[in-house]
């Protein structure tokens, strides 16, 4: 069995523990929350990189075999440095731009992130990848995260947002949103909601925990799959109510697991 570092900025990585426990049970998982600092999605590039980096080499100190960056801001800033620093599988999460381009019927792309996201050399290199007959309507989904890291995903201040954030991509006429951060597919609801059922909405926790399992069996880590295994939830704020949303969040049975939960301190 492998011990897997799971990181984001908040809560909002739980969306890809919740995959990973659907198709990974037996591994023991670190989830790491950085809610004192969220959101990531308005800090600087510098900050970014140099905090993201601190909790993964903290989480590699830990023991993890293999880490996820569960928080496209992350990645976007600060994956290449972490690769080269820690010398165990690193795995990213990117928004699904290019699944998007490939499942669009229209050409027309709703792309909801963090500004930080859009600003990024790495989301801008891929999207120039990507066919030029694709349109993409970009946009910073400003105060989501706050919102979701208070428990508010499905409040009526939260759909009043989400409704000024989606409205460019509705008026140019989307037939596809992707989720940008980890954070929004806690509001599928909401945006169901608002956009209604025929929009396509593009997450990549699926993908990104299909990767994961690919670099863990190229570790040839022994596993079973009977078992389930032990989840620590981690907070830099508080980690009892990290505890309380990941069971009012996620779709997993946490019962089958053991289940601890640990202030994170200031980091050395
Ligand atoms: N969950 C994050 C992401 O995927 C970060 C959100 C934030 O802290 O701004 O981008």
């Amino acid at each position: 069995m492998a011990l897997i570092g799971v990181f984001d900025s908040g809560v909002g990585g739980l969306s890809i523990l919740d995959e990973a426990l659907d198709q990974l049970p037996e591994h023991d998982y670190i989830y790491l929350a950085d809610s004192a600092n969220a959101p990531y999605g308005e800090k600087s590039s510098e900050w970014i990189a140099a905090r993201s980096l601190a909790l993964c080499q903290y989480l590699a100190e830990e023991g993890c075999d293999a880490i996820v960056v569960a928080c496209n801001t992350a990645t976007a800033e600060a994956i290449k440095d972490i690769r080269q620093k820690l010398n165990i599988p690193i795995i990213g999460v990117e928004p699904g731009i290019k699944p998007a381009a490939m499942q669009t019927q229209n050409g027309i792309v709703g792309v909801l992130a963090t500004e930080a996201t859009l600003n990024s050399d790495k989301f801008n290199a891929l999207l120039a990848t990507l066919p030029a007959n694709c349109q993409f309507i970009k946009q910073a989904g400003a105060g989501l995260v706050p919102l979701i890291e208070s428990g508010e995903a499905d409040g009526e201040e939260t759909l009043e947002l989400l409704a000024k954030h989606l409205e460019p991509i509705q008026d140019a006429g989307a037939d596809t949103l992707v989720l940008g951060c980890t954070h929004y597919p806690f509001l599928r609801k909401a945006i169901r909601k608002l956009l209604g059922d025929s929009i396509t909405l593009i997450d990549t926790s699926e993908a990104v925990v299909r990767q994961l399992k690919r670099q863990l069996e190229d570790k040839e880590t022994a596993h079973s799959e009977d078992t389930c295994g032990s989840v620590l939830f981690m907070s830099s704020k508080d980690e009892v109510t990290l505890l309380r949303m990941a069971q009012e969040l996620m779709s997993s049975d946490l019962s089958a697991y053991a289940i601890s939960a640990k202030y994170l301190g200031d980091l050395q």
